[in-house]
């Protein structure tokens, strides 16, 4: 069964799609289909220089704001970054780890453990993103890899926040590929994942996190995964520029949960 305090989370990650403009426009238009839905959480994670717009566009409703990423250090000379103090206020959420940030920035589970707990020390809640390539998928390497990501990129952290946190499940070869895993299949890993938060920091956290399920979620596919006990959200890239598509997501998040027999 679900447990009854994880408020499902869906979080729409633009990627590098929509000027500022382009973000608050859009912004507005999600506003009247988003604000109803406060059974789950609904975050928007724009591109950096959009996100000022996009939060003073959002003040007064109940929808939080992301960043896709941030710097492991507060300050220095790191030309063409953005660091966690410069974000606190503005953001609610950090994805760390995704795995575009991974393959072309070269991210390593030591860094991302760095911005996690960076994110942490400035008041803002880490989406640590996690996941297998197709190869590791089909030697059967997919539960050990993930486990190995987590164990470094939640090395050490202070226990009480954990269940602040937000982990996603993003396969690599489900990412904008049109290819999503099974409900069953992420359910499997994810259960997996709550059960490496329990050995590093106990069971009543790895019960409060909540675990994401990302790659080629659409309205199509969405109660598959959110059906499932283990699941409590979404991380969406593609269906999440589309506005009628995300509400839809959030939408049927909120219907799966209701129907999981609580
Ligand atoms: P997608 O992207 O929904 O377009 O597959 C997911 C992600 O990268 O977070």
């Amino acid at each position: 069964m679900h447990h009854p305090t994880r408020l499902p989370i869906i979080a729409g990650n633009w990627k590098m799609y929509k000027t500022p403009r382009e973000a608050i426009d859009f912004v507005r238009t999600l506003i009247p289909l988003l604000e109803p839905l406060s059974a789950a959480e609904r975050v928007i994670c724009p591109p950096f220089i959009a996100i000022s717009g996009v939060a003073e566009a959002l003040a007064g409703t109940s929808i939080k704001v992301g960043a896709q990423n941030v710097h492991t250090q507060t300050a220095g000379a790191f030309t063409g970054n953005i660091s966690a103090p410069m974000l606190q206020g503005l953001v609610d959420y950090v994805i760390v780890g995704h795995s575009e940030v991974r393959q072309y920035l070269g991210d390593t589970d030591a860094q991302i453990n760095q911005k996690v707990k960076a994110i942490l020390a400035h008041g803002m809640k880490p989406i640590v993103a996690v996941g297998e390539s197709l190869a590791q998928h089909e030697a059967g390497e997919a539960a050990a890899f993930v486990h190995s990501q987590l164990r470094g990129a939640l090395a050490d952290l202070p226990a009480e926040s954990i269940a602040e946190m937000v982990i996603a499940y993003e396969p690599l070869w489900a990412i904008g590929t049109g290819r999503n895993a099974t409900g069953e299949l992420a359910n499997t890993i994810i259960g997996g994942i709550r059960h490496t938060v329990a050995a590093m920091y106990g069971d009543d956290a790895a019960q409060a996190i909540r675990i994401q399920y990302g790659g080629s979620v659409k309205p199509g596919n969405m109660a598959e995964f959110m059906m499932q006990p283990e699941i409590d959200g979404a991380l969406v890239g593609g269906a999440s520029l589309n506005a009628d598509d995300f509400a839809a997501l959030v939408r049927i998040a909120i219907e799966s949960k209701q129907h999981d027999g609580r």
